[in-house]
């Protein structure tokens, strides 16, 4: 008399269904997650979008007087680009071969300071609450400002000036 073995399947029906629906759910899971990771984390994936230089015109344009420059700057925010780009404005002066742009950004609280504004001569002035700077920019103690105003990289090529990056330069 020959008995029949049954064979057992090597894995079980529960454990297949089991298997199969835990695959299923990653496969769709990460389908939902991979746009939204992405989507958060899409501005660190862009390379230096604000390190552009943005040409402002012939260099020997610039003196020993500051001159304000406006140029559009294309830049990022977030996920948000202005059209026709981000305007912006800097004080420009060239002593020999050494240019100088700095921002109208006043150190205090953000308001926009001008080259002998208010009557002060040979001095930015910020009409907010009568902060002052030199002619390169470094704030005068005793008025509220408590740092330089920032500078922005600089560069010439091709006879054109180039302004780049805006860099704070720390507190004095
Ligand atoms: S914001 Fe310029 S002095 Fe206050």
């Amino acid at each position: 008399m020959s008995e029949k073995k049954e064979q057992k399947p090597s894995i079980s029906r529960r454990r297949f269904l089991t298997y199969s629906i835990a695959s299923t759910a990653g496969f769709l899971a990460s389908g939902v997650l991979y746009p939204m990771v992405r989507f958060a984390i899409d501005p660190l994936l862009q390379k230096g979008s604000d390190t552009k230089f943005v040409d402002v015109g012939p260099a020997d344009e610039f003196g020993p007087q500051p001159k304000s420059v406006e140029f559009h700057i294309q830049r990022k925010d977030g996920w948000y680009k202005k059209p026709g780009g981000e305007k912006a404005t800097a004080w420009v002066m060239k002593t020999g071969s050494d240019i100088l742009a700095l921002s109208p950004i006043c150190k205090h609280l953000g308001c926009t300071v001008k080259w002998e504004g208010g009557g002060h001569k040979d001095h930015y002035y910020c009409p907010c609450h009568g902060g002052l700077y030199t002619k390169d920019g470094t704030n005068v103690p005793g008025t509220p400002p408590n740092a330089p105003l920032d500078m922005y990289e600089t560069k010439v090529e091709n006879g054109r000036l180039m302004l780049g990056a805006v860099k704070p330069r720390g507190g004095a």
